[in-house]
């Protein structure tokens, strides 16, 4: 039984296993065929903050796979004073094949995941969103065939999207560069993390976004407060300001794709120009969220 907590409990051999299926499966999707796969089969969905892309591209998929979802928000009673996070997965387990959870604090996936006898797969926290920088590095893959070599350079917070796609990047031997102001680049802890699991990768940290989109193939962006840091909104608006993806910094690599996870704050890390412009496929990227988390379900589910 396998949880899929961080991008790194997948192998890069085991992404591209997990590719292949969606591949499959989107192809068939769009000739409008929706293959059963997993007839009976129950997803339930842990949520603690707010989702519009993982929730239904989830429900999405296990309905059109032939199984089916519960949605759990707050009214359930979970990381509450009504029961504990380890009871919750205990029982939950008993009644579900697999549990995607979205959690404030990335430990009570961990805990979560670790009283729960089905897979859990991160559905989002604060320190990192797996399902998301796989749809985003499968959304490059379908525009050029092979990742390997290719820059996607992440302009913007150093925040769960940017450790996120760090480590997949590395896995699948891209380069990783981040522009952001020093004091939201990535901390040692990460920095050494990143040494460990992905030894070889080449990533870089700098303060200039023009140099890091230079010859990049993909800019990516972020929201400059994510959710949980509504309060610290006035101090970064302002330190983020220089890191807007603008019209005039794309202009940098004019054949670069642009991604978003969505959702965007339109004027703030991205202009409208940028978002509804050629380069971007930020639409492709959430629709592609539905495919590789089929894949993914399907190919854990397997197991
Ligand atoms: N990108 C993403 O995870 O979107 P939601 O927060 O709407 O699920
Ligand atoms: N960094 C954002 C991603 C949303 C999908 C957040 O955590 O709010």
């Amino acid at each position: 039984m396998r949880h899929i907590l961080v991008p790194e409990d997948l192998s890069a051999h085991e992404i591209e296993a997990v590719f292949a299926i969606s591949k499959d499966l989107e192809t068939k999707f769009e000739s409008g065929r929706r293959d059963a796969l997993l007839p009976g089969r129950m997803l339930a969905l842990v949520f603690e903050k707010p989702s519009l892309r993982t929730r239904v591209s989830f429900e999405a998929a296990m309905g059109h796979l032939g199984g089916s979802s519960v949605f759990l928000g707050e009214d359930a009673g979970f990381s509450s004073s009504r029961e504990s996070v380890a009871d919750f997965g205990r029982v939950l387990s008993e009644y579900v094949d697999a549990i995607v959870c979205r959690s404030k604090a990335h430990e009570t996936i961990v805990s979560l995941a670790a009283a729960s006898t089905v897979p859990v797969i991160n559905g989002l926290s604060d320190y990192c969103h797996p399902c998301q920088a796989l749809a985003d590095i499968y959304t490059f893959k379908e525009h050029v065939g092979r990742v390997a070599g290719h820059t996607l350079a992440f302009v913007g917070d150093g925040n769960n999207m940017a450790r996120s796609l760090a480590v997949v990047c590395g896995l699948l031997g891209m380069r990783f560069v981040l522009a952001a102001p020093r004091a939201y680049q990535f901390d040692d802890a990460f920095r050494r993390h990143l040494q460990s699991v992905v030894p070889n990768a080449e990533i870089v940290e700098t303060t200039d976004p023009g140099e890091a989109v230079t010859g990049a193939a993909v800019v990516y962006t972020d929201v400059w407060a994510s959710m949980g840091q509504e309060k610290e909104r006035a101090t970064r608006l302002q330190a983020f300001a220089p890191y807007q993806v603008n019209e005039a910094l794309m202009s940098r690599c004019p054949e670069a794709l642009f991604m978003h996870c969505l959702p965007a704050r339109r004027g703030e890390e991205v202009t409208d120009g940028v978002i509804d412009g050629p380069q971007s496929v930020v639409v492709e990227e959430a629709a592609n969220r539905m495919h590789v988390q089929k894949g993914l379900i399907a190919w854990l589910l397997a197991k």
